[in-house]
């Protein structure tokens, strides 16, 4: 959420700046800004909307001779919390004297109290963010040592941040700091880029250094000196990218959704390489670290996430209570930790989280720890915060993704629940043929994917007899109903089409009453326990003139009876059958938002990566 990157060396910073802004654009869109040194001052440009339009603005307002010798600066792309998406609010901002800029991500939870006692002492506040107060608070407590004079101002400060800075008054340098706020030092030959998010780095250096939280380091493009907010010095290592530029390129799709969607064969493989023991029908997830004994005594699995991850998490139940014999709960993570919940030793938290920065998520992970549970995550970002909080856990390997609305994320999720829930099994009850006879069934899902995939076209054609609608219910039972949910979600977030996910038994009672001729209802029937009843439901759903989509299996021609079109997919065992339910679910919410004309990768006030609560 919200995205920084501070620049530092010999090359022209605003437009290494710019290009890294475009990395991370995925992470907020609603305006962006740069600030630059020239010799002894602060030159800042500001613009509302995307990086494009700060681009515009700095190629028509500084000429080429100032960006060339301009080789120190910070930039932002910003997710509103505080004010609208104005020009104004955008960041950097600068401090009362105007020497100091700063950008921000988190939030400053007592900018109000901070506000009006600098007020007083006479300081003027053009915008109605709370990092303006955080620079001038900074400006404030400046006695001609920056690196002192933030630290002063960070102790004051309640909530999260990650910021860079830099100083007219101290032209060599930048200093940035963490807390709760992701920041990432890419440590290149004679210049360093600070970053939100290693994505706006992977094109200068692999080598990195992830900003612990209460960290501050001072930046300049020979070295990086880390200490604590009392001055203490730290040691950071230096970690190694496995990220390829490449894989954050269109690739010759239209959109980075359609192109995740597309790549989800090759994801799936990754995530399935080498974690499948067939001889033993079990899997291998060394990052999970429970010894046999302690899978044994598992009492209670807890899964938490956010959004999507949540959703993976629901499918991850079924999975553990079917498979492992096990207790499963889904907690939303924004829950978790207010509502006190009774965890000890015997239980197991998953965190589950594509970005490992989710703030909920990683809230719950705290609080889960502090009470004593066997704590793991499932994060697709190396390195994440709570991947590194975690200290153990499993990787997605799904490399980037880039489309604000996750896909291939979720589906490597459901592809590492499946192989938790396989072990946990074997562990407990799951006979070796059963557990032989799961295996292959994970191994065969990249197959059954691209073989959703293949009918892009035909779904797209599909796709055009509900895009004129405001409103689609989606429904499921069992297994289908987190689809159900997730690909209600799908639509919702880059339609804009009114879209709703329930029960396929629920819907009648309450929500039937908004069904009206015409209305979509997207049923998941497949061919698993429970098909009949949603059949039934379908009917229920039909006789009130509504239009139905079914997800169906391949070959079922009697459920095909039941619906105005549908998709099939291959068949395979129910709680695999996710996976490629759920494909076509993604490929439809594509086509639909294609139809409307939406701006699929970016929809109008999400962000990827959420950091605030
Ligand atoms: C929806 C979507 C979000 C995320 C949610 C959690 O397409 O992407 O709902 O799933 O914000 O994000 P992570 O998984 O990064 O914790």
């Amino acid at each position: 959420m919200c995205g920084i990157v501070g620049y530092i060396g010999k090359a022209d910073a605003p437009s290494v700046l710019i290009n890294g802004l475009k990395r991370l654009e995925y992470r907020g869109y609603d305006s962006a800004g740069l600030a630059i040194l020239d010799h002894d001052q602060v030159r800042v440009a500001k613009s509302p909307g995307k990086v494009m339009n700060l681009k515009e603005k700095t190629r028509h307002d500084w000429t080429p001779e100032l960006c060339r010798q301009s080789a120190i600066g910070i930039a932002h792309t910003r997710w509103a919390t505080h004010g609208p998406p104005t020009e104004v609010n955008a960041h950097p901002h600068l401090d009362q004297s105007g020497d100091i800029a700063l950008v921000h991500n988190g939030i400053i939870e007592n900018y109000r109290a901070l506000r009006s006692r600098l007020e007083g002492k006479g300081h003027h506040f053009y915008s109605e963010t709370d990092t303006e107060v955080l620079v001038h608070l900074i400006g404030d407590c400046d006695k001609g040592d920056l690196f002192q004079a933030i630290c002063d101002a960070l102790h004051q400060v309640e909530g999260t941040f990650g910021i860079a800075v830099l100083s007219a008054r101290e032209p060599d340098r930048i200093i940035t700091a963490r807390r709760g706020s992701p920041i990432v030092i890419g440590v290149g030959d004679g210049e360093t880029i600070i970053a939100s998010d290693a994505a706006a780095i992977v094109a200068h250096t692999q080598r990195v250094i992830y900003l612990d939280d209460n960290d501050i380091a001072i930046v300049t493009g020979e070295s990086v000196e880390i200490r604590d907010l009392n001055n203490v010095p730290v040691t950071r290592e230096i970690a190694e990218l496995s990220l390829d530029a490449a894989a954050a390129e269109k690739g010759g799709f239209d959109h980075f959704m359609l192109k995740e969607i597309h790549e989800q064969p090759d994801s799936l493989a990754n995530a399935i390489r080498g974690r499948l023991d067939h001889d033993i029908g079990s899997s291998v997830l060394a990052g999970m670290g429970t010894s046999p004994r302690e899978l044994a005594e598992l009492s209670r699995v807890v899964l938490v996430g956010c959004g999507t991850s949540l959703h993976a998490g629901l499918v991850g139940e079924y999975a553990f209570e079917d498979l492992a014999d096990v207790h499963a709960e889904v907690e939303q993570a924004a829950e978790f930790r207010y509502r006190n919940p009774l965890l000890g030793s015997r239980d197991f938290v998953v965190a589950i989280s594509q970005s490992g920065e989710t703030a909920d998520t990683l809230a719950a992970v705290r609080e889960a720890k502090q009470k004593g549970a066997f704590v793991m995550s499932l994060c697709n970002v190396v390195g994440s915060t709570i991947a590194r909080e975690t200290g153990r856990g499993v990787y997605l390997h799904a490399g980037p993704e880039i489309s604000v609305a996750s896909t291939k994320a979720f589906t490597s999720q459901v592809a590492v629940l499946l192989m938790m829930a396989l072990k946990l099994g074997r562990g407990r009850r799951l006979s070796r043929d059963e557990g032989i006879r799961f295996a292959r069934d994970i191994e065969s899902i990249p197959t059954l994917v691209s073989r959703v995939v293949a009918q892009s076209e035909r779904i797209s054609r599909i796709a055009e007899g509900y895009a004129q609608n405001e409103h689609a219910f989606f429904i499921g039972r069992g297994p289908m109903y987190p689809v159900a949910l997730e690909g209600a979600l799908k639509l919702k977030e880059i339609s804009y089409i009114h879209a709703e996910g329930y029960h396929a038994a629920e819907l009648k009672h309450g929500p039937i009453a908004l069904l009206q001729e015409g209305t979509p209802v997207i049923g998941l029937a497949l061919d698993i326990p429970g098909k009949d009843k949603t059949l039934g439901n379908i009917e229920e759903c039909r006789a009130r003139g509504a239009r139905i989509l079914g997800i169906i299996t391949e070959g079922d021609d009697e459920a095909a009876e039941f619906m105005d079109d549908y998709i099939m997919v291959p068949k395979t065992h129910p709680l695999v059958s996710t996976v490629p339910a759920v494909v076509a679910l993604q490929l439809f919410a594509y086509h639909v938002a294609r139809i409307r004309g939406c701006e699929i990768d970016q929809p109008r006030n999400l962000a990827k990566s959420v950091t605030v609560e």
